[in-house]
């Protein structure tokens, strides 16, 4: 080895100093959109409602969609899902609360208190958050046809309700109006 060759930087040296400049310069990029976020302007008021072309989701079909950063269920039920969940008494819930933002805090979780309103029982919409510690249930799965969170065996029915595991709550529905018979405005 030369004395040029130690007092040169190396190539290895110089994608040492590349790579860290890049992290810097990523930091610096990444923190800005986060500051702005604290910031609550037009931009962000846009986003807290959507709007979702359900035209085609057949019965037995569902839809996820993203509103406020979380996954939202869209499910278009099949006739027996709904006479399965019409069938359940409140004294087998878990939670006999709806916990729709639509009804007043202390309606009970009937089906027709946890679909999407009069003429409209067959759509389902919850955010898809397990009430437990956050996972994302898998639909159609589990004991009660509904959803199943696969990290701690939380059931939840053909309605969302909670029926076993270690998940208190049913899973929540958010606002929403149907403001089509296709269209349905989430937020
Ligand atoms: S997060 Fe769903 S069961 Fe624990």
């Amino acid at each position: 080895m030369s004395a040029h060759d130690t007092t040169e930087p190396t190539r290895r040296d110089f994608l040492y100093i590349a790579t860290g400049m890049a992290g810097v310069v990523g930091a610096g990029a990444f923190a800005w959109p986060f500051i702005d976020q604290m910031r609550p302007d037009a931009s962000t008021l846009a986003v807290s409602s959507i709007e979702v072309d359900v035209s085609a989701l057949t019965p037995g079909m569902s839809l996820t969609v993203k509103w406020r950063g979380k996954p939202v269920f869209i499910r278009n039920r099949t006739p027996k899902e709904i006479e399965d969940a019409k069938n359940v008494q409140l004294s087998q819930l878990k939670d006999p609360i709806a916990r729709n933002a639509n009804l007043p805090s202390d309606a009970q979780a009937t089906d027709a208190d946890r679909g999407a309103g009069k003429g409209k029982e067959n759509w389902l919409v919850m955010i898809g958050v397990c009430t437990h510690l956050g996972c994302i249930p898998l639909g159609q799965q589990g004991d009660f046809g509904g959803w199943f969170c696969p990290c701690h065996g939380s059931q939840y029915d053909t309605a969302g309700r909670i029926r076993s595991g270690p998940a208190p709550e049913n899973l929540p529905v958010p606002p929403l109006s149907f403001i089509s018979d296709t269209v349905i405005k989430i937020g």
